[in-house]
């Protein structure tokens, strides 16, 4: 049987996801080309009668979900508390810990992750590391002091590069900030990695999302989803 390529195994990871949406629920929508399989699937099931309200994880996403009528609230008001987050991710790990913000959504990602009650992940096969890192860790930080910043990065051992926009300026994410992607290599302690950056005065949030995933659905090139449940 032929292989499936790695949209397809994004696909079949949200169509997996979408089935544990339920009636009523508020629902965080993820950022990246995998949530938006996942975003388009909900709207299908809204259009069938599905009551969701949707979070947003960022402007791309909004304006997706907007054009395909899923209910949304942009910003939090009076919702503290979201039922269930479906996102995607870059890498990994065993543990379930992730690198997020390839699209540089990663600080939006963690406040709506952050206040999920449930986050599922969904990935194609490829995203499964051993140890994260070979993928460089988004770090979004202010335009303020950024080359200090930047310095501040490279002094835990990151080979740092200040992200842009078609070479002509810096990338600036949905709040205006800049993203420096790091790249350190395997990391031996994600946990403690993360607490590092994060401690830097400037940074606004870091890419590494630590003990966040309930359940990552990852699409097997086999057509299989496995499941892997966080310990
Ligand atoms: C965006 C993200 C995405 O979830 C991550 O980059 C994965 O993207 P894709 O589903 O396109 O592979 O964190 O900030």
């Amino acid at each position: 049987m032929a292989k499936l390529s790695i949209l397809e195994q994004k696909q079949i990871a949200a169509a997996a996801a979408a089935e544990f949406v339920e009636n009523r629920m508020i629902v965080g929508l993820g950022s990246g080309s995998t949530s938006e399989f996942a975003v388009r699937l909900l709207a299908e099931k809204v259009k069938a009668g599905l009551k969701i309200v949707g979070v947003p994880s960022s402007i791309t996403t909004e304006k997706l979900a907007r054009r395909l009528k899923i209910p949304l609230v942009s910003d939090f008001g009076v919702i503290t508390k979201i039922d269930l987050t479906i996102d995607g991710a870059d890498e990994v790990d065993p543990q379930l810990n992730l690198i997020k913000g390839g699209g540089g959504a990663l600080t939006r990602e963690k406040i709506v992750t952050s206040r999920s009650e449930r986050v599922i992940i969904i990935v194609d096969e490829k995203k499964l590391v051993k140890k994260l890192g070979k993928f460089a860790v988004p770090v979004e930080i202010l335009p303020f002091g950024w080359r200090s910043t930047m310095e501040l990065l490279r002094s835990f051992g990151a080979r740092t590069k200040l992200r842009e926009q078609a070479k002509t300026a810096p990338f600036r994410t949905d709040n205006g900030n800049y993203i420096v992607d790091c790249a350190f290599g395997k990391i031996k302690n994600p946990p403690l990695l993360a607490q590092q950056l994060k401690s830097i005065i400037g940074v606004v949030e870091t890419g590494l999302f630590i003990s966040r995933a309930d359940l990552v659905l990852v699409g097997r090139n086999t057509g299989r989803v496995e499941e892997k449940w966080s310990a």
